[in-house]
């Protein structure tokens, strides 16, 4: 009896220790003394990424990279159908009632033969990829005043397939990369992490797995929460 009491004695004692010592190694794997939590930044990507097909906008660099390139110049054919009542793009192509575009990717903005309002005109700067997204979501915001009465392509997957689509006639600026943030993996991690605690034993490779995934959270999250 006595003995069989001091073999539970034992084992809660045991227990403890083990429970003690798991919580400071967990600690350090999980960074519980961090400040910068996997967790938050990780839903703050998904919210933004949510937002993406919501009311929010996805980026110009991301609208460029959401098809292949031939995909998106093809998607942008049909979208540039609303601009050709005005607009020529082949090489050479009349003046209509707006300018002919050919090559005007890169360009500098109004810088064509074409008789310009003046809020085109004194506009400045290259046609790029993000002034000319700003100029078809809206012209009248863009240049106040400006010739072009076209009330604007207000999504920017049509604006990144006609961009592009006029890129591919005589301009042949660069497409800027996007990289995907990838879904952050810190809970499951952590639940994997638990489990191990569970069975009394850490395995050294799931310990080194899960910091593996700690690791790229923070410098992402900091990437990413400055776009
Ligand atoms: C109703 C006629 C009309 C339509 C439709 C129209 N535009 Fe225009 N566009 C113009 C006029 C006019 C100008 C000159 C604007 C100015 O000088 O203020 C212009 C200017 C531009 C410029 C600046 C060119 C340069 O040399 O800097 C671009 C780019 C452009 N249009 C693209 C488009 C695209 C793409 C579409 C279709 C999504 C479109 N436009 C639809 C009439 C039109």
């Amino acid at each position: 009896m006595t003995d069989n009491k001091n073999t539970i004695f034992g084992w809660i004692l045991f227990s403890g220790i083990i429970a003690l010592g798991l919580s400071i190694v967990s600690g350090k794997v999980f960074h519980a003394d961090n400040p910068e939590a996997p967790e938050k930044p990780g839903l703050f990507i998904e919210a933004a990424e949510e937002g993406a097909s919501g009311p929010g906008e996805m980026s110009v660099e991301e609208a460029l990279n959401t098809l292949p390139q031939a995909d998106l110049v093809a998607a942008g054919e049909s979208v540039f159908a609303k601009c050709t009542a005005c607009h020529t793009i082949e090489q050479g192509g009349a003046t209509g009632i707006g300018p002919n575009l050919y090559g005007v990717m890169g360009k500098a903005i109004a810088s064509g033969s074409f008789a310009y309002s003046g809020a085109l005109a004194d506009k400045g700067g290259n046609w790029d990829w993000n002034a000319m997204s700003e100029w078809l979501k809206n012209p009248k915001a863009f240049a106040n005043g400006t010739k072009m009465s076209f009330a604007g392509l207000s999504k920017i997957e049509d604006r990144a397939a006609v961009m592009m689509f006029m890129n591919s006639y005589g301009s042949n600026l660069a497409v800027p990369e996007y990289v995907a943030p990838e879904p952050t993996e810190g809970e499951d991690g952590a639940t994997d992490g638990e489990a191990g605690v569970e069975g009394g034993s850490i395995d050294p490779v799931e310990a080194s797995e899960a910091m593996d995934m700690a690791q790229p959270v923070p410098s992402q999250g900091g990437g990413t929460t400055t776009n």
